[in-house]
């Protein structure tokens, strides 16, 4: 659609009518108020022009041989960036089962025939206006929530580069989150969602104090009851959000250190009662924290890590998700070499020297 001030002054308008009598006064009486005008017999001729000429609004008959009013409304709707598109109906049908219908199916407004010529301008006017803020209105929206996605997205990278300098551990484990997730037989958008939120899984480290953090050394009893709470940090900064992406991201930060048997933290929850998502990251995360160095460790390698997540199937993981794992190993490991520490340290521009 064009922008506002177009659409006030020289807005295009398709006329969709099966009667050339009747888009004949219509085409006259919006020229004469400064639109322009192109015109459809029937549905199909009118979503041919939409797709190419982009109108500012459609104003269409109900009842049309070939596509009627009806199944053009809802092919429009069904069309990404036509969602505001304005449809003015424009019937002798007054009946309100009609006209339900045709609201149901996402038409914008109704003009009942005979039809006033001379307020007809003011009226399409009024509904390009309304269109037209719906529209900022929904940018705007759009804009926010890819604002609030992104600023907590750097969040989880911002906690994962406290403990982990090239932060691809959240690369390599939220990859691994989703293959697995694959392997297990989730949905694409499941599989999506699993990548987008396991990056946030630590995201509560902001809040854990660097000596415990970092320490070479194997924590204290004290210190690791610290370092237990970036779950919960980490929960209720992604808590109370609407979207589902942040939902997840707020369940696997609480959950990817339970464990199958119910000795794992922050609540202790076992099996099935731990959500599936938080399965999968605690499985992925940790056959990562095992090959990659650590503060405290050397890596392990692939065949070593391999046989500790073997040993703790129905212990940590899930002794489903364990032999999906094993299947998915190859891609693992390309996950794992594409997304390596060492390649990264590679690329990355040499540190001035203080
Ligand atoms: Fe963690
Ligand atoms: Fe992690």
């Amino acid at each position: 659609m064009t922008e506002l001030v177009d659409e006030l002054e020289n807005p295009l308008i398709l006329i969709v009518d099966d009667e050339f009598m009747q888009r004949l006064p219509m085409r006259e009486a919006l020229e004469q108020d400064g639109c322009r005008v192109v015109e459809a017999e029937n549905g199909e001729q009118a979503w041919e022009i939409i797709q190419k000429e982009r109108p500012d609004m459609v104003i269409s008959d109900v009842v049309m041989p070939r596509m009627d009013g009806f199944s053009m409304c809802q092919i429009i709707r069904q069309q990404k960036g036509l969602e505001h598109l304005p449809i003015v109906m424009a019937t002798s049908l007054d009946d309100m089962t009609s006209i339900e219908r045709a609201y149901r199916l996402g038409a914008t407004d109704f003009i009942t025939k005979p039809i006033h010529w001379g307020l007809l301008g003011h009226r399409v006017r009024y509904i390009l206006r309304s269109a037209s803020t719906a529209q900022a209105l929904s940018n705007r929206e759009m804009e926010l929530l890819r604002t609030r996605m992104e600023i907590i997205r750097r969040l989880g990278q911002a906690a994962e580069y406290r403990d982990n300098e090239t932060g691809l551990h959240i690369m390599r484990m939220s990859r691994y989150s989703a293959l697995l997730g694959q392997a297990h037989g989730l949905s694409l958008s499941d599989q999506e969602l699993l990548l987008e939120a396991a990056p946030m899984h630590d995201v509560g480290k902001i809040g854990i104090p660097d000596s415990i953090l970092l320490k070479p050394g194997k924590l204290t009893e004290t210190e690791f009851t610290i370092m237990k709470r970036h779950t919960l940090l980490g929960g209720e900064l992604l808590d109370r959000e609407p979207s589902l992406l942040l939902q997840t991201a707020h369940l696997i930060a609480l959950t990817h250190h339970e464990k199958w048997d119910g000795k794992g933290y922050p609540y202790g929850m076992a099996g099935e009662e731990i959500p599936l998502m938080g399965r999968i990251c605690s499985l992925a995360d940790v056959f990562d924290a095992l090959t990659s160095k650590r503060p405290y460790k050397e890596p392990w390698s692939v065949e070593e890590s391999v046989n500790e997540i073997r040993r703790c199937s129905g212990t940590a993981f899930d002794p489903r998700l364990v032999p999906l794992f094993v299947e998915v190993l190859p891609e693992i490991m390309v996950i794992k070499e594409t997304f390596s520490d060492i390649s990264q340290s590679i690329l990355a521009p040499a540190k001035p020297s203080s």
